[in-house]
């Protein structure tokens, strides 16, 4: 039985609303059984999805996190960043679980390409910045900023770019990146791992914005995956502390070359709290003590650096920012277990602190509304009435199946 699609139609989206890890993934993954097409739209691998299947964890970088689910059509659009051996390497995990993508995976020929020496400029611009400052932004290193900047300069190589002579590509741009970085590209590695690509994904290679607008004149669902979050978008964020791509919903139907007036339903996913990796203000954030539970209780710590995550409460005036960027018709609120033995849930809004009253009782693995303590279902009442926006999914746990749905 469809649960999700009558509630938010045939092109449904996915955004965060905080600054990543909000459970996207988990949100993304739930939905991809009942969508045909899940698209992801932008950024690269400095994205972490997990999801938790059955007691088993997946984390996913690039890979859309419908993946999990057999004979969906999965998309990795324009907008995308990728690092071909991260890629192949998922490809080749999911088919140790049985899971075989090659013939439903499509990768736009307009993505480009994160080679290592993006990766290695990464790190020594966070260096020169640390040098400078004091303070890097604290990227993933895993190359994002300095692709999109040969993106923008229009120097970029493109998936498009995969079948032809990337050698003297890459040999025209050695020069320039070692002059200005002081950074060495492997020619002999870049090429071993373009030449494994060519032959594991060459094939999926192909124009993404035909085939999504094919997919939606033949009547076929789609969901659109967004990653990393609002408040890290590059126009709206907390810039300089930002990502490199449009992370919003706007952001996401560029990536993907679909009109505004397609899309039917945008789920903001926010935690009950809130967390940031990386540097940048963060206006509820906690230290010491209480910021080490809510890590623990929450499992705080990067999916793709480890690092361990920033905490701190919930600010709705964010989630109000949110609903003005990308026009949020739903909510998913996730991780409220991990509130559940706070006294006090202190929250901001309106630019203060005010404390709402802890429920003290465990809501794991809740997946009916009538049965939340009552305090819990007043929180999750507060956020729909200072954001006017229904909060229609409740996350109580990791796994799947632990969702409200109301
Ligand atoms: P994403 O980047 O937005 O997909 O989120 P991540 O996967 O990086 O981080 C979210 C983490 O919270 C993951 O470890 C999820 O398994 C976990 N998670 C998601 N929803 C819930 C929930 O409702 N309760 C709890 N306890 N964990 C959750
Ligand atoms: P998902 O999709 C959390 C953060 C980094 C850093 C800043 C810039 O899992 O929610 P970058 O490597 O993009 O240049 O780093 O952005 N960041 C994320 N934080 N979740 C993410 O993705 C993130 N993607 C980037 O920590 O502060
Ligand atoms: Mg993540």
């Amino acid at each position: 039985m469809q649960k999700f699609l009558p509630l938010l139609g045939p092109v449904s989206s996915v955004i965060g609303a905080q600054w990543g890890d909000e459970g996207k993934g988990k949100m993304v993954d739930i939905l991809a059984e009942e969508y045909d097409v899940i698209a992801r739209a932008c950024g690269g691998a400095n994205a972490g999805h997990t999801i938790v299947v059955n007691g088993e964890k997946h984390v996913f970088h690039l890979m859309p996190s419908g993946c999990l689910h057999e004979g969906k059509q999965i998309i990795l659009g324009s907008g995308l960043v990728i690092h071909l051996p991260t890629l192949l390497e998922e490809i080749e995990t999911l088919r140790g679980y049985g899971i075989d993508v090659s013939d439903r995976l499509h990768i736009s020929s307009e993505a480009h390409i994160v080679f290592d020496y993006h990766q290695e400029v990464d790190g020594a611009l966070e260096e020169e910045r640390q040098k400078k400052t004091g303070e890097g932004i604290g990227t993933t290193k895993r190359g994002i900023g300095p692709a999109y900047t040969d993106k923008a300069a229009r120097t970029g190589i493109r998936m498009e770019h995969l079948s032809s002579d990337i050698t003297s590509i890459l040999s025209s741009q050695a020069e320039f990146v070692q002059r200005a970085y002081g950074v060495t590209i492997d020619l002999d590695k870049e090429i071993r791992h373009i030449q494994a690509a060519q032959k594991t994904v060459g094939h999926m290679v192909t124009n993404t914005v035909e085939l999504l607008h094919a997919y939606r004149a033949s009547g076929k669902s789609i969901l659109i995956e967004g990653a990393q979050a609002t408040l890290l978008d590059i126009d709206h964020g907390t810039y300089p502390f930002v990502t490199s791509s449009s992370t919003t919903l706007a952001g996401a139907l560029q990536g993907l070359g679909l009109p505004p007036n397609c899309v039917t339903s945008c789920i903001g996913v926010a935690k009950a709290y809130c967390t940031r990796v990386g540097s940048g203000h963060f206006a509820t954030e906690e230290e010491g003590e209480v910021a080490e539970r809510l890590r623990s209780r929450g499992g705080e710590y990067g999916s793709t650096t480890g690092r361990p995550r920033r905490t701190g409460w919930l600010n709705i005036d964010d989630l109000k920012f949110g609903t003005a960027l990308n026009g949020h018709t739903h909510w998913n609120i996730t991780k409220l277990d991990v509130l559940d033995e706070e006294e006090v849930i202190p929250v901001m809004t309106n630019n203060h602190m005010t404390e709402i009253k802890g429920w003290k009782q465990s809501t794991a693995g809740i997946t009916d509304w009538n049965a939340l303590p009552e305090n819990a279902r007043k929180y999750i009442e507060i956020i729909e009435k200072e954001t006017g926006v229904p909060v229609s999914m409740i996350g109580t746990g990791q796994g799947r199946e632990e969702m409200i749905l109301r």
